[in-house]
C-alpha cells in the first residue's frame, strides 16, 4: 500500500431505527466488505469499523408513536442490523453502538476539547417551543401547511409531497407534533462549526490533492464548496443524544451528526488499546465507505472537525456509491418498498454469496442502479450456476469419476495448457488493480473470467471423449482444472465468502494464500472430499413469490395514499326517506356473457324475488355469492343492461383502487327487513 502501513476502514453507521436492506449493503457494506477481505489476503494490517447510529430525532419520533423509550428502539434495532450483517458475512472486527459510554465519553471529550480551544462560535436563535410539552421542537416535530404546495402535512424541515428543503418557520399554522399545539418561537443558544474559516483548507484538500476520488464525490464536494460553507449547529434542543458538556447546556446535546462519526473513534477504541495508532499515525490509510447521502458529512464536515481537533488524520479515500433503486423505485423504509436482509434470508437460505453476487454485479458506483429480481434469477441461473459452479462441478465429478477424487499426476503440458496457467496471474493482476481503484464490478467480471476460461479449457481439450483413448493426458488436464478451481476459491473469496469456504471443503485444502495463486498448490495424490453443488438454479416460482409480494405492496401503498372523494352537498331527512333499501339474499347468480364486469344475480328482497345485473363480476365468482346477504335498494327505476332489466341495485363499497366490496348487513336479517 505505498506510504501506509495499515489500513482503518469504516462503513458509515446505519441509524438503529429500522432493519437493513439491500441498498445499504449494495451501496456500502459489501463493497467495505469486499475491500477488507482483499486487505487481509494480501497481509495487510487492517481494521474493519462498524455500528450503529443511534441518535437523532427519527429514533425519538418512532419510540414516542410507539410508546417505548428511544433505547428501547436502538436496542431492538442494533440487534437486528447486527445479526443481519453477520449472516450475509459483512466480516466487521467491531460493530458498536453510539450509545455505549465509551462513545459518549469521547465525543463529549471531543466537543469539550474544540470548545475550550475556542473553535465554536456561539449564537442565540428564536426557535419554536412546545409549552405543553415543554421541550424545544426539532424541526421534523412541526407539522403545518407548505407554503409552495399546499400540503398540510408539511415537516418544519421537508414537504414530502413537493420535495421542497423548509425551515419551520415557513410552514403555514405550524403545529406541534408531539402535542398538537401551536409552538410559540423562543430563543436558544447554540454552539456552531464555522465550517468558513475551513472553506479554503478543504479546497486545497480536496480539490488539489484528491483529484483521484471517485468523480460522484469529487463533483458533490466541488458543488459545495463552490457554494460557499456557512456555520454549522453541533448541538441541538433535544434529550436524546450525548449531553453537551457544559454548564448551562441542560436539554441539549450534541447534534447527531456531530458525534455519529466521532463514532468510528469510540468503535476502534473500544476494539483495541492500540486504537490512537490507528487514527493518529499519518502511516495510517483510512478509508470512509458510505452512501452518496453522507458525502458532505464525510468529506467536508467531518474532515473540518477532525483538523480543528488536531491530533487525528483525514481519510485518504471516500469512494461513496450512488443508490440502488428497487425494481424502478426509490427504495423507501416508510413505503416499505425494500427487500429486507432478514426476509431474503429466510426465503433464500444459505444464499448470501448470490445477493452478494448480484449486488456487487450491478452495484450503483457511477450512477443509480436498479435491482429487479428477474435480473436476480438471471445471475444467478447464468453467470453463478452456468459458468463458476458448472466448472467447480465438472472438474469434481470427473475426477471423482475417473480418478476416485484424487488428484492426478500432471504430465507434460501443452502450448495450451501453459497459455491458460499463464492466464492466471494476469487475472489476479487485473483483480488487484481494479479493487485498488474501488471497481468491484469490474474486479468481480475479472474473476468471473477465471471461471470462464476454466469452461472454456474443459471445452477444448474435452476429457471425456479423450479418456477412451489417453488416459494420461485427462489426467494433465483434470489437474489442470484442479489448479483452478482450488485459485478460484482464493480469488472469490472477498467476494463470495461463503461457496469460497464450500470450495475449500470440496477440495479438502487448506485456503490457497493470495500470494500463491498460480503456483499450483493441489499436489498428485491428494484426496479431495465428496463434491456437492456451489449454486443451485432458482426457479421462476421463487421470483415470482417476490415479484407478488412487491407489487401487493404497491397496492397496498396505493390504497393508502388514495384521495378520498370529496363531500357532497347535504340532503334533507325526507329527500333520504325516499330511497326503500332493504335487506335481501343472493339465491341465484351468473356471470353476463361476453361482459367482464358485469354479473346477473336473482335476489330474495323479501317483497318479491328479482334481477339484479352487478358490475361485481371482476371481484367475486357466482358460486361465492350465492346465499351470501346483501343490501338492496329496492325503488329504483328499472333499467336495461345488455338485454336483461336490472330492478334494482346492489350497495358496494369501493375501495381506492376501484375493487368492490358487498355492504351487508353483519348479522343474518330476514329478507325485507327495511335498512334506514
Ligand atoms: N446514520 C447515518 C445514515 O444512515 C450515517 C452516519 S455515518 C457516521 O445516513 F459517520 F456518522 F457515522
Ligand atoms: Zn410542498
Amino acid at each position: 500500500m505505498g506510504k501506509f502501513k495499515r489500513n482503518l476502514i469504516t462503513t458509515a453507521l446505519p441509524y438503529a431505527n429500522g432493519p437493513v436492506h439491500i441498498g445499504h449493503l449494495a451501496g456500502v457494506y459489501v463493497p467495505a466488505d469486499i475491500y477488507v477481505r482483499y486487505l487481509r489476503q494480501k497481509g495487510e494490517d487492517v481494521v474493519f469499523i462498524g455500528g450503529s447510529d443511534e441518535h437523532g430525532v427519527p429514533i425519538t419520533i418512532k419510540a414516542q408513536k410507539e410508546g417505548v423509550t428511544p433505547q428501547d428502539i436502538v436496542d431492538r434495532y442494533h440487534k437486528l442490523i447486527k445479526e443481519s450483517f453477520e449472516e450475509f458475512g459483512i466480516s466487521f472486527d467491531i460493530y458498536s453502538r453510539t450509545s455505549s459510554k465509551t462513545h459518549h465519553d469521547l465525543s463529549s471529550a471531543f466537543f469539550k476539547k474544540l470548545y475550550d480551544e475556542g473553535k465554536f462560535i456561539e449564537k442565540t436563535t428564536m426557535q419554536f417551543y412546545d409549552e405543553k410539552a415543554g421541550q424545544f421542537l426539532a424541526d421534523r416535530y412541526i407539522v403545518g401547511k407548505c407554503p409552495f404546495c399546499g400540503n398540510e402535512h408539511a415537516y418544519g424541515d421537508q414537504c414530502e409531497a413537493c420535495g421542497t428543503s423548509l425551515n419551520a418557520t415557513d410552514l403555514i399554522n405550524p403545529v406541534s407534533a408531539i402535542t398538537g399545539n401551536k409552538p410559540e418561537l423562543r430563543e436558544t443558544k447554540h454552539w456552531y462549526l464555522p465550517l468558513d474559516q475551513y472553506e479554503d483548507w478543504l479546497k486545497k484538500w480536496i480539490l488539489e490533492e484528491h483529484k483521484e476520488w471517485k468523480p460522484n464525490v469529487y463533483g458533490q464536494c466541488k458543488s459545495w464548496l463552490d457554494n460557499g460553507l456557512q456555520p454549522r449547529a453541533v448541538t441541538r434542543d433535544l434529550n436524546w443524544g450525548v449531553p453537551v458538556p457544559l454548564e448551562g447546556a441542560e436539554g441539549k446535546v450534541l447534534y447527531v451528526w456531530f458525534d455519529a462519526p466521532i463514532g468510528y473513534i469510540s468503535a476502534t477504541k473500544d476494539l483495541t488499546p492500540d486504537w490512537e495508532k490507528y487514527w493518529k499515525d499519518p502511516e495510517t490509510r483510512m478509508i470512509h465507505f458510505i452512501g452518496k447521502d453522507n458525502i458532505v458529512f464525510h468529506c467536508i464536515i467531518f474532515p473540518a472537525m477532525l483538523k480543528a481537533e488536531g491530533s487525528y488524520i483525514l481519510p485518504d479515500n471516500v469512494p461513496a456509491n450512488e443508490f440502488l433503486n428497487l425494481e424502478g423505485d426509490k427504495i423507501s423504509t416508510s413505503r416499505n418498498w425494500a427487500v429486507w436482509l432478514h426476509e431474503y434470508l429466510r426465503d433464500f437460505e444459505g444464499k448470501q454469496d448470490v445477493l452478494r453476487y448480484v449486488l456487487t454485479a450491478n452495484a450503483p458506483e457511477t450512477k443509480d442502479n436498479d435491482f429487479t429480481w428477474k435480473d436476480f434469477q438471471a445471475r444467478n441461473n447464468n453467470e453463478l450456476v452456468a459458468i463458476y459452479g458448472n466448472f467447480i462441478n465438472r472438474t469434481l465429478v470427473l475426477t471423482h469419476k475417473y480418478f476416485g477424487g484424487i488428484v492426478p499426476e500432471r504430465g507434460e503440458l501443452t502450448d495450451y495448457d501453459r497459455e491458460v496457467l499463464a492466464e492466471i496471474p494476469a487475472i489476479v493482476g487485473r483483480v488487484e488493480k481494479q479493487l485498488e481503484g474501488f471497481h468491484f464490478r469490474d474486479a468481480l467480471k475479472e474473476c468471473m473470467g477465471l471461471a470462464r476460461l476454466g469452461n472454456k479449457y474443459l471445452a477444448d481439450t474435452e476429457p471425456w471423449k479423450v479418456i477412451k483413448t489417453d488416459e494420461a493426458r485427462v489426467k494433465t488436464i483434470l489437474h489442470v482444472c484442479l489448479q483452478i478451481a482450488a485459485d478460484l476459491s482464493t480469488l472469490t473469496e472477498p467476494f463470495l465468502p461463503f461457496s469460497a469456504a464450500k470450495l475449500v471443503g470440496f477440495l479438502n485444502i487448506e485456503p490457497v494464500a493470495w500470494a500463491k495463486m498460480g503456483d499450483g498448490v493441489l499436489p498428485a495424490g491428494h484426496v479431495l472430499n465428496e463434491a456437492g453443488l456451489l449454486f443451485e438454479k432458482i426457479d421462476d416460482e421463487q421470483i415470482q413469490k417476490q415479484i407478488d409480494r412487491l407489487l401487493a405492496t404497491k397496492k397496498a401503498n396505493e390504497i393508502a395514499n388514495a384521495k378520498v372523494a370529496p363531500a357532497k352537498s347535504n340532503v334533507t331527512f325526507e329527500e333520504f326517506a325516499k330511497m326503500d333499501i332493504r335487506a335481501g339474499r343472493i339465491v341465484a347468480a351468473e356471470k353476463v356473457a361476453k361482459t367482464k364486469k358485469l354479473m346477473k344475480l336473482t335476489v330474495d328482497t323479501g317483497i318479491d324475488t328479482r334481477t339484479v345485473v352487478s358490475g361485481i363480476a371482476e371481484y367475486y365468482t357466482p358460486e361465492e355469492v350465492v346465499g351470501q346477504q346483501v343490501s338492496i335498494l329496492v325503488n329504483l327505476e328499472p333499467k336495461q343492461l345488455k338485454g336483461i332489466e336490472s330492478q334494482g341495485m346492489i350497495l358496494m363499497a369501493e375501495n381506492a383502487d376501484g375493487s368492490l366490496a358487498f355492504v351487508r348487513p353483519d348479522k343474518d336479517i330476514k329478507p325485507g327487513s327495511e335498512i334506514k
